[in-house]
């Protein structure tokens, strides 16, 4: 049996929101098709409402923002975590991959969290979604991985700019978690697939992928409280990587928000797709 039978739900937005919504957040959540977003809505409940939109798209984001102001007023954590990959080898770079990749993953999340900016209060969380593809190279995935590393370097300038607000920026990095990305964005047929993730599970320290809930823990983790002492990536030290390893070892996501915890009072990232504007403060 393919280790993907059965187990390909959604993907790591939809289930950070459902776990928000689950532990007493108002969700928003985002995307650009319509359906999609009405199933996941139904799916998470009365805590949630889907606002249609492309994240690179300056004015969908402008639309965004004014109806989370009309219903809620603020946002106490965001999640940035919409972003696409798909396979282009160095030689075979087209301009148009490079926009699109480049379009979503870098200038959406940019947009998407300085449009939110003004609705966050001082303390509140962002959370970026980034990639262990931005420190790892994978055959025919160099742009994706790039724009992966940018989003973690942005993560470690907004810590900066946002010290005044105490506003957290953190990252979380994940590994291969079978999502639908998987089959509608990289094409692969099933049994490419089913190859793909034999092989990622084989190199994995757990023996197998992750899946979207394990981030959706660590976002969440990020989003609360319980990480109020944790703001940014930093540099990487001999002790941060002996920790990462020793994490990664115990679980399959890498998050980047251990490489930096220790060093610096930064905050933490956020998964694209979505946005909470948290109705009861204090129970995320
Ligand atoms: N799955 C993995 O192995 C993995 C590993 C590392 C990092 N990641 C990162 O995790 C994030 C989520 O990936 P996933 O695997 O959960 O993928 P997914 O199942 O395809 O979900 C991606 C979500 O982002 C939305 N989205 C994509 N482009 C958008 C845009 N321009 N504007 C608004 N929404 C957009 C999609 O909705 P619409 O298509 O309806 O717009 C979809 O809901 C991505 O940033 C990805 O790079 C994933």
């Amino acid at each position: 049996m393919h280790r993907l039978e059965g187990k390909v739900a959604r993907g790591i937005g939809f289930e950070t929101a459902k776990l928000f919504a689950a532990e007493g957040a108002f969700v928003f959540v985002t995307g650009r098709r319509q359906e999609e977003l009405d199933s996941a809505v139904a799916t998470i409940g009365p805590s949630a409402k889907g606002v249609r939109g492309d994240i690179a798209n300056l004015s969908d984001l402008d639309r965004l923002f004014a109806e989370i102001e009309t219903d809620k007023g603020r946002i106490d954590i965001l999640f940035a975590n919409a972003g696409l990959g798909e396979f282009a080898p160095l030689g075979s770079i087209s301009e148009a991959h490079f926009d699109k990749t480049f379009g979503v993953n870098v200038k959406g999340t940019l947009f998407t969290v300085q449009k939110a900016l003004p609705l966050m209060s001082r303390g509140s969380s962002i959370v970026l979604n980034a990639s262990v593809a931005a420190i790892k190279g994978f055959p025919a995935f160099s742009v994706y991985g790039a724009t992966k590393a940018a989003i973690r370097s942005f993560a470690r300038g907004w810590t900066v700019d946002l010290n005044d607000r105490q506003i957290r920026v953190n990252v979380v990095s994940p590994g291969t978690v079978p999502t639908p990305a998987y089959d509608s964005r990289l094409g692969l047929t099933k049994e490419q697939m089913a190859r793909f993730i034999e092989a990622q599970s084989v190199a994995a320290p757990l023996g197998r992928v992750g899946r979207p809930i394990e981030i959706a823990e660590a976002v969440l983790f990020l989003a609360s409280d319980q990480s109020s002492f944790v703001n940014a990536p930093n540099s990487l030290s001999t002790e941060a990587l002996r920790r990462f390893d020793r994490l990664r070892s115990v679980r399959m996501a890498a998050i980047d928000f251990f490489h930096g915890s220790n060093f610096r009072s930064s905050r933490p990232p956020l998964v694209s797709s979505m946005i909470s504007a948290r109705a009861v403060p204090s129970t995320i």
